[in-house]
């Protein structure tokens, strides 16, 4: 059982500093599949298994909101690989703009939110907190609620050194959202080289996938995206302009981030809006060739796929589920 693959592995060396406090001593290993690249991190903000649990506590803390009812995970749930099941999530002031996406491998995205808005997750992790319909919260009072919990503010010192700040909780949000890496599931362990943890059927549509259908020309590599903006023809027309917003040019309009392919028994709705309900509907949108934007992606043409062909195709989406990562 070579395939166990564990590269990166930090185990928590916090027991022996730790005792006399009386906190709860813990191990927390981030394992990288040896089929993905080494995690990249950047150099201000080493990953440490002692930021990872920080990180974990705030993710989960309510405080972050204004009113005490809201944290990241009312929109990002374990059991749904971090997102939710609505087709827009309900904030603090209504409802978000765009669905929520999962949460997993964005430790090897190059930018954040489904138009790229934010250049890096520590700057990312900070706009639900301030955003008026999600949390609706100052992050200075924020660190002030934080710093009021004497366990929690004793965690901050021990370790960054200081209390709560706006880089406290930027870092290991940050950091906790970084140790996310989903990369065990059946299609994995067939590319580590068990020829049986796919079916003849998903084998069909793992080549349809990169033949026929062509999906691979956008949901490429490890993570079954490369990571570019595409307009991938959802609808004929739509008034969230995607990637426009952000670099203001025309021919951005209606482009959105590559969504990767893991997971999607878990991760619908689907698309920005969560406008497809099932898988059936989406690949059946593809083999329509899209709705027809005017500024629609060329890659995305009629397939002629055959009823088996599109049920193939879905056999081979669903070995994509990591069971591990939602229950783990
Ligand atoms: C009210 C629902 C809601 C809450 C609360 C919320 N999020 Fe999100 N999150 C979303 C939605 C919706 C998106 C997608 C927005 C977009 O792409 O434009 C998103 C996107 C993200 C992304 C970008 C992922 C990517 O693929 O680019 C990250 C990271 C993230 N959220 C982390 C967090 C963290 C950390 C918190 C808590 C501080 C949080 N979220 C709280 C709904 C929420
Ligand atoms: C031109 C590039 C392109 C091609 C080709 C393409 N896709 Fe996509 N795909 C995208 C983009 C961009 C998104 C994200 C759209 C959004 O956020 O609304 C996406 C999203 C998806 C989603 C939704 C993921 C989620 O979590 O919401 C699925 C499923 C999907 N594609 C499957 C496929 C399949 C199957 C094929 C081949 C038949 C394919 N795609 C071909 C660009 C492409």
């Amino acid at each position: 059982m070579k395939n166990l693959f564990l590269i990166l592995l930090i185990w928590a060396g916090v027991t022996s500093c730790r005792k006399k406090e009386n906190l709860p001593s813990y191990e927390y290993k981030v394992a990288i599949p040896a089929h993905f690249p080494a995690l990249p991190f950047p150099e201000n903000n080493p990953i440490t298994l002692e930021k990872i649990k920080l990180g974990k506590l705030l993710f989960e803390d309510k405080r972050l909101s204004k009113n005490g009812t809201i944290s990241c995970v009312s929109c990002h749930f374990k059991e749904f690989a971090m997102t939710d099941t609505a087709k827009v999530s309900q904030g603090l002031n209504g409802f978000t703009k765009r669905n929520s996406v999962p949460l997993f491998n964005l430790a090897y995205h190059p930018y954040f939110f489904r138009d790229g808005g934010a250049p890096t997750l520590e700057i990312q992790v900070i706009s639900p907190i301030e955003d008026h319909i999600e949390m609706d919260e100052n992050i200075l009072i924020v660190c002030e609620k934080l710093n009021n919990d004497p366990q929690l503010k004793k965690l901050s010192n021990e370790v960054f050194g200081t209390d709560f700040t706006p880089f406290v909780v930027s870092r290991s949000l940050s950091t906790f959202i970084r140790s996310l890496i989903s990369g065990s599931a059946p299609y994995d362990n067939y590319l580590e080289g068990n020829e049986n943890a796919l079916s003849a059927q998903q084998k069909e549509g793992l080549a349809l996938f990169k033949g026929k259908a062509n999906c691979i020309s956008c949901h490429s590599g490890f993570d079954f995206t490369d990571y570019s903006f595409q307009n991938n023809g959802t609808y004929a027309s739509h008034s969230d302009k995607g990637r426009q917003i952000i670099t203001n040019n025309p021919l951005d309009e209606g482009k959105f981030k590559v969504a990767s392919l893991r997971n999607l028994s878990y991760t619908f709705p689907y698309m920005f809006d969560g406008g497809f309900e099932t898988l059936e509907q989406v690949i059946e949108h593809y083999n329509n060739g899209g709705a027809g934007h005017w500024n629609q992606s060329d890659l995305i043409q009629p397939l002629g796929l055959t009823t088996d062909e599109k049920e193939a195709l879905l056999a081979f989406l669903l070995s994509l589920n990591d069971a591990n990562f939602v229950t783990k």
